[in-house]
């Protein structure tokens, strides 16, 4: 028996919710082919050319099966052959994908044994793999599909599902490096109290907004006066990006997860490819190679 995992892209902190929002995109997804082996234990194949390790403690769908293999009394093996869409290094949670995908597809095999918060739990070994740290943000909205809240990830996971009205998600790409543990690194430890009455109002009525529908409610609340401040000066084109979004209509947006990808969210799709070309126009300018999506929240 095989079955097929489609594995969504993601888009972590959605601007105030620094390690705690994430909404899942209908594009791209990995997809990812499990079955059942008689030898026991997990074995990575990768079908694309990302070179990516096969040796499972070092792969991250291979450390969070290996996660999840520890929870089950019987001895079994799983292989997991990987076709990668989500570039790795981009930002819209490659790495989650391939850790949510490999957990969700397990538990099927294994008869849909495990909650979606454990299946977190095992996908977030995953991450640590990847980054260094056990973030959800990623994780859980593609696990879970839609727009998340993690409320804590110890002891536990404890995932809230958020419902959102009608959202088009415009993203770009471009074509630098940055390294997750290393744009963490650089966030200050501390931060000033009135920068966090500012960021957690923010996050709340993020939250109200998505839950009422209110489009205007959403927009006033991307905003991030914690985290943005250090990370955009990482990414050449933020801030063109984000004024011209803007000024095209968005409701408003920033980097995605720790980036170099940049999202947009818009109420109308219009506006979602107005923004589109805005930011195919700065990194043009810039004459940085850079791929854009147009989708929607899953
Ligand atoms: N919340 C994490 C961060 C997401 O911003 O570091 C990384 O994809």
């Amino acid at each position: 028996e095989s079955i097929t995992v489609l594995a969504p892209a993601t888009v972590a902190n959605v601007v105030c919710g620094f390690d705690v929002l994430g909404f899942a995109l209908n594009e791209p997804n990995d997809t990812m082919h499990l079955r059942l082996t008689e030898q026991p234990g997990v074995t990575i194949i990768n079908e694309d050319d990302y070179d990516l390790p096969t040796e499972p403690t070092r792969n991250v769908a291979g450390a969070a099966l290996l996660a999840l293999l520890r929870a089950v009394p019987e001895p079994v093996g799983i292989e997991v052959r990987i076709n990668k869409a989500i570039r790795p290094g981009s930002g819209i949670g490659s790495s989650a994908a391939s850790a949510a995908g490999a957990v969700v597809g397990a538990n099927r095999l294994l008869g849909e044994r495990f909650s979606k918060a454990e299946l977190v739990d095992f996908a977030m070994y995953g991450e640590e793999v990847a980054s260094g740290v056990r973030h959800a943000d990623n994780i859980a909205p593609a696990i879970y599909g839609g727009v998340t809240l993690i409320r804590a990830t110890t002891p536990f996971p404890d995932i809230v599902p958020l419902s959102a009205p009608p959202l088009f998600v415009t993203v770009v790409h471009p074509q630098i490096e940055v390294k997750t543990s290393h744009a963490r690194q650089i966030l200050k430890q501390q931060v000033p109290l009135k920068d966090a009455i500012r960021q957690w109002g923010n996050v709340g009525a993020l939250v109200a907004g998505l839950l009422q529908s209110d489009y205007d409610l959403i927009g006033r609340s991307l905003e991030d006066v914690i985290i943005e401040p250090v990370r955009s000066i990482l990414i050449p084109g933020f801030a063109e990006v984000k004024e011209g979004s803007r000024l095209a209509g968005a409701l408003g947006g920033g980097i995605s997860g720790s980036g170099p990808s940049l999202f947009m969210l818009s109420r109308e799709e219009a506006t979602a490819q107005a923004v589109e070309a805005v930011m195919r126009e700065v990194y043009t300018g810039l004459g940085l190679d850079h791929h854009t999506y147009l989708t929607t929240i899953n």
